[in-house]
């Protein structure tokens, strides 16, 4: 049986869009019970600037309570030099570095060009690495783009290459909007796995437009093995007016276990936590999951 890996961003991208408020408490508490589902990797959150996004103010008590050096691995958001030495005095042991495929989200979501920010994650990555510590790469806007439209394709795979390398062990590649549609990413896809090979790449695909399973089921046609996904489809990016949360976990997990994938990942568990978090913010889970099968 063949092995797909998700990564669970709830707590991080699931939460930073949040109008209210969670404590460090509940997004303790919804990481532990995530880490109880069999998932291997969660975003545990962001060492960003709480005037841009206060909603991850929190990121250094969160991840100094949690075991980095266990057996699931927590990579937290770092958009520089300043968030990388708060990541590492919390404990962090993978961050994540994220650039983007369209100058106009790059300039909105970091205050940086493309070539900036990767200039800035040059210096992010070596320090990391130099620490012992993993390197994760995003490209946001890999097929759409709030301000600008369309992204080339090509424009993704020189940013992706660019991201591995700097020594980014995985390239999440995100369609930060949830516009792609199937022939759209396996368009991009093409064009990035010239530059990078399928077991360096993961998706990451927003719901806006409900495409995001179908997304992924591309994705794997092409070899990708690693999927981005949010409990609850929790999510969104505050500066892409409009997206909605990433697929949720949930419903990707359903997904893979009936194509006959490996996940590890205990779907009623899973479930629990969906209306868990839903709970603590109030509003429905947003996957077909959790209404499908109610709660437990
Ligand atoms: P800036 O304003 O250009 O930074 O922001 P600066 O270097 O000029 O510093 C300004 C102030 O911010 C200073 O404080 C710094 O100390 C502080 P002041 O002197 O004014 O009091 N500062 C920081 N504070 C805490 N942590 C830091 C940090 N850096 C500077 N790391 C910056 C540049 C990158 C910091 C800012 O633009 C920022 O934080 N952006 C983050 C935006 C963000 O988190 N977006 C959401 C995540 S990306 C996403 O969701 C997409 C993804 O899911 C994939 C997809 O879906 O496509 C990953
Ligand atoms: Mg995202």
């Amino acid at each position: 049986m063949q092995s797909v890996k998700l990564v669970e961003v709830g707590p991080r991208d699931g939460l930073q869009n949040e109008k209210q408020p969670l404590s460090a408490e509940i997004k303790l508490e919804l990481i532990r019970r995530l880490a109880e589902t069999g998932l291997s990797a969660i975003e545990a959150g962001a060492f960003v600037s709480p005037k841009w996004v206060p909603q991850m103010a929190g990121s250094a008590e969160v991840l100094a309570a949690l075991d980095a050096s266990g057996p699931i691995a927590y990579p937290v958001l770092v958009p520089n030099d300043k968030g990388l030495d708060a990541a590492l005095a919390a404990g962090a042991r993978e961050i994540a570095v994220f650039g983007a495929a369209s100058e106009s989200f790059s300039q909105k979501n970091i205050n940086a060009s493309i070539a900036e920010s990767l200039q800035r994650f040059e210096s992010v990555a070596r320090r990391a690495l130099d620490a012992g510590v993993r390197v994760r790469g995003y490209v946001s806007c890999v097929v759409g783009c709030p301000y600008e439209g369309r992204i080339a394709p090509q424009k993704v795979a020189e940013v992706s290459r660019a991201l591995a390398d700097l020594g980014c062990y995985e390239i999440s590649l995100g369609d930060t909007i949830g516009v792609g549609t199937p022939a759209s990413v396996r368009e991009m896809l093409d064009a990035v796995l010239d530059a990078v090979p399928a077991k360096q790449l993961a998706g990451h695909f927003h719901d806006t437009y409900g495409m995001a399973v179908a997304n992924i089921r591309a994705a794997l046609d092409i070899g990708l093995r690693v999927f981005d996904a949010s409990v609850a489809g929790l999510g969104g990016c505050p500066y892409a007016r409009g997206a909605s949360g990433n697929v949720a976990t949930e419903d990707v997990a359903y997904l893979l276990a009936g194509e006959g994938y490996h996940t590890g990942i205990d779907l009623t568990k899973l479930v629990d936590v969906a209306w868990f978090i839903a709970d603590a913010l109030g509003k429905p889970p947003a996957s077909k999951l959790a209404h499908a099968l109610g709660r437990q």
